[in-house]
């Protein structure tokens, strides 16, 4: 069963029809990737053998394994090909930094699918400084938890955004989709548990309400 986290993920790849996958682990995203959205051609890396081994076992019984090339290497290093959309998904915001700061040329033209579990606001100043603009943004829940995929187009100058939308998204806060909300109120509900007194936490709260309202 492929998760709705995973599945969303996916349905950001169209009109993508060649994908690499950094930190594929079990390989479901491009199975889905294959089987719901018209891929063509794959690149399934990860820098771990055990998770690598385990998308060549999901993956080999599918017709497009053979589509599919395995790569046990780090980031972007081993990326050859000109790929249309290159994926990272389920890990740090530092991290998918790390890894597009050190390929940023091997990026090319390709949009980047991010779904990371952490630090959403520096990775979104860090790749901006690197000439990626964000394009589209959607927070799905699944369960208690929520998570945000983004989608980076690369462009020819550093994209200008403010510290507000670093922090929250500048598709999610223009979109303000019922989920977004629900994660927000879900926030401010947190924030006023631990004090509304310290100054730090009420700039917090004010500055959610004043996206709420
Ligand atoms: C938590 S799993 C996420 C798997 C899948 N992408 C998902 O969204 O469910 C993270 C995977 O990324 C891999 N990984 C972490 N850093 C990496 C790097 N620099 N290069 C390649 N793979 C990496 C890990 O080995 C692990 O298999």
């Amino acid at each position: 069963m492929i998760s709705k986290r995973i599945q969303a993920v996916a349905a950001f790849i169209p009109p993508a029809k060649s994908i690499a996958d950094v930190g594929c682990d079990h390989g479901y995203l491009i199975i889905e990737a294959f089987r719901r959205h018209g891929v063509d051609y794959a690149v399934a890396i990860d820098n771990k053998e055990g998770p690598l081994a385990s998308a060549v076992k999901n993956i080999s019984p599918f017709p497009f394994y053979k589509q599919v090339r395995f790569s046990l290497s780090d980031g972007l290093c081993d990326l050859s090909e000109e790929v249309d959309a290159i994926i990272l998904s389920g890990i740090g915001g530092h991290n998918v930094l790390e890894i597009i700061n050190s390929g940023r040329e091997k990026v090319r033209d390709a949009r980047l699918i991010i779904q990371a579990n952490r630090d959403l606001e520096a990775m979104r100043a860090g790749l901006a400084k690197l000439c990626l603009s964000i394009t589209r943004e959607e927070v799905i829940k699944e369960g208690r938890r929520f998570y945000e995929i983004i989608e980076f187009t690369p462009v020819d100058y550093v994209p200008e955004y403010t510290e507000i939308e670093y922090r929250f998204g500048p598709v999610l806060l223009k979109e303000k989709s019922p989920v977004f909300r629900e994660k927000l109120e879900k926030e401010l509900e947190r924030l006023k548990n631990i004090s509304e007194d310290a100054p730090e936490i009420g700039a917090r709260i004010k500055e959610i309400e004043e996206i709420l309202w």
